[in-house]
Parts: structure tokens; sequence; C-alpha cells
């Protein structure tokens, strides 16, 4: 096998389109040779949520756009790529299919092997693009879609601790910003707001906080501040207090769960020195890493963040797990299809709907 390896890879699984050329480091890490993220930011600002139809005619619109430019960027020719890597999910099937669709003809028409990512597994090894990582790791992976404690064993291994039994955080984030009028995407603007109002001023619920180990909940809090919003009629003071108890809460129910998933990760790994990865979108909040390493200086384990470029939706990260996943011979052949959902735990419980024990 070559040394260093140089992908490309491919994203669409919901409202960026990306596409990215990594090559890998000799200590392990990768070199970003190119990131493209074309965001439909305009497209759904209007609904105030991605609409899955307007995401697949755009993706459909940029994708050739932003592939040519991710590999003239990278400077490397197409012939000198070793592989082609792009998520087939969980994400919104009509989107998925674009970047997956093509991602198979370049490979096809080039003679490249092909892998199929799990975008779960791009955020869950996202970090490494800047540091090499040992496993196993402790991952919280806080994202628009997905909210889970997971032990990062390896490369396709996965073993499922918690995980939301209703919204993911970055839902939660989003409808709370929407509730508050405070513009879109909804996750950095509350963050943006927070930072004017008093934490202490509502007392909201942490649902499950006490009960179902690491497993979390946000829907009640949800609905907390839905009744909170109708009592304060627009002002913008309250309006700001009331974003940041929203991210305070949040922050008190992260500290609580992540101190009970250390304590597991430990039993289950019987390492000694805990690293903690925390990845998706929801990562880049600042409020919510100073909160996670107040807690690694408490209880001593080792925080890791990607950069903040990382924690959104790339195709860098797409690429790596690509890549990792090629090191190990898992690649895919050309019928696979895309998934709507795609655990990376296969065995973890269904955690939704009726009759739910906790
Ligand atoms: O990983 P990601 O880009 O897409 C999914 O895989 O879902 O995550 C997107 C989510 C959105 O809900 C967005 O509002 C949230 O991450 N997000 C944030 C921040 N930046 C993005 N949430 C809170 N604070 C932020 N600064
Ligand atoms: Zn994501």
């Amino acid at each position: 096998m070559k040394k260093k390896l140089t992908f490309l890879g491919i994203e669409t699984s919901c409202d960026e389109t990306a596409a990215a050329v990594i090559r890998e480091n000799e200590n392990g890490s990768a070199e970003i040779l190119s990131n493209v993220i074309s965001s439909q930011i305009k497209e759904h600002e209007k609904f105030g949520g991605v609409v899955p139809e307007l995401a697949a005619r755009a993706h459909l619109e940029n994708i050739e756009f932003i592939i040519n430019k991710a590999i003239v960027n990278s400077k490397v020719s197409l012939e000198k790529i070793d592989g082609v890597a792009a998520t087939a999910g969980p994400g919104l099937i009509v989107c998925l299919t674009v970047g997956l669709n093509i991602a198979k003809s370049i490979a096809a028409f080039s003679n490249k092997p092909f892998i199929a990512v799990n975008h779960l597994e791009g955020h869950a090894l996202s970090p490494g693009l800047a540091n090499e990582i040992e496993f196993p790791y402790l991952l919280l992976l806080i994202s628009g879609g997905h909210t889970q404690y997971l032990i990062v064993k390896d490369i396709d291994n996965y073993e499922q601790l918690g995980t939301t039994i209703d919204d993911a955080l970055g839902e939660a984030f989003d409808k709370t910003a929407k509730m508050l009028d405070l513009g879109y995407p909804g996750g950095p603007a509350l963050e943006k707001f927070a930072k004017l109002g008093d934490k202490n001023y509502f007392k909201l619920p942490q649902p499950i906080i006490n009960k179902a180990g690491c497993n979390l909940s946000f829907a009640g809090l949800k609905t907390a501040v839905l009744r909170e919003v109708k009592k304060i009629n627009g002002n913008d003071r309250l309006k700001y207090n009331l974003a940041a108890s929203f991210q305070d809460t949040i922050n008190k129910i992260l500290f609580k769960k992540t101190k009970i998933a250390i304590k597991e990760f430990k039993r289950k790994t019987n390492t000694k020195k805990t690293k903690l990865v925390v990845a998706g979108g929801v990562a880049a909040n600042q409020s919510i890493r100073k909160n996670l390493v107040t807690l690694s200086n408490e209880i001593q384990f080792e925080v890791i963040f990607p950069e903040q470029i990382f924690c959104g939706d790339n195709a860098a990260m797409i690429a790596w797990a690509g890549i990792k996943r090629y090191k190990k011979n898992l690649i895919d052949d050309m019928n696979v299809k895309s998934r709507s959902r795609w655990p990376l735990d296969k065995n973890a419980p269904y955690m939704k709907g009726p009759g739910l024990k906790l």
C-alpha cells in the first residue's frame, strides 16, 4: 500500500454541499489540500428550517462546481487521487443520493475504489484530521440530527452508551432560536444572543437528569421554553435571558450526563487516561466547550474538540473516514444505497417512541 493516501470526499447529507481533498501526513494526521463548503442558508432561511426538496435541488445545482473547485484547489489531478468517499447516510435520502451518485460515477469512471461513509463516523473521526487520537475514546456526538455518547473502539467499531430519547441537541437549539425569533441558522444565533442575557433568570427543567444513565432528553425543556416565550411578549431583554437560561440548562445537563458517561466508559474499557472527543455542529459552541473543559479539570480527563471549521458538516471528515476505512479494506461496491437511518452501533436499542422504558 502507498504510504500517503489522497482521497476525494463528498458530503450532501443535509444542507451543505461539500467536497474536499485530503492527504495523509506521516504523523497520522491529515493535510487538507482543499475543503469547499457551500451552505444553503439563503434557501432555507425564510422557512426557518431545512426543506428537503429545496436542499436536494440546491445540491444538484452546485455539486459539480463544488467538486471541481475542490480538485482544482487541491492542485492534485483526479488520476493522482487514490479513492473517492461519499456520505451514504444517515440523512435526507433525496440529498444523500446526489452526492453518492456522483461519487460513484467519478470512482467508476476513473477506476478508483469507492467508500460509502457513515456521516456519524465522519464526525467521530474528525478531530483526527488535526492530531492522531488513539482508540478507544469516548465520543460525545452533538449535531442537528443526533446526540449520543459512544465508545469509539476502532474504525467501524462503536458501542453506544447513551442517546437522546427525543430531540437532538442541535434541533433543540434550532427550535428554541426559532421560538425566540433570533435568526437562522438557530444554533449560532442562540449562542450569540445568550451572551447578552442573564442565565439565572429563568428556571428551566432538566429532563431525565436523575435517571436513565447517560441517555438524554430535551423535549420537555423545549416545551418549557415555549411556555415562557408566550409570557415575555417579544421583550428583548427577557428574550436574551431566556436564550442564556436555555444554554445554561443544556450545559448543566451535559455536565451531569458526561460525568456518568465517563464513569461508564472507564468501567467498560479499563483505560486509565480517558479521552473525550466532542464532535458535530453543536461542538462549535464556545459555552459548551468551556463547560466541558471545566468538567475535565474537575474529574481529570482529556477533552478534544475538532477545529471549528470541522465541527459542522464538511467533506474533509468524509474523505478522512474514507481513507481510514480503505486502510482497513472496508471498500464498497457500486450497489450501495443511501440510508436515512444508520446507527454507528448496530446493536444499540432504539430509544424513541411510545412504550420506551427508562
Ligand atoms: O453536524 P451538523 O453541521 O449537521 C448535522 O449533522 O446535523 O450540525 C448542525 C447543528 C444545527 O442544529 C446547528 O444549529 C448546530 O449544529 N450548531 C450549533 C452551533 N453551531 C451549529 N448549536 C449551538 N451553538 C453553535 N454555535
Ligand atoms: Zn453532521
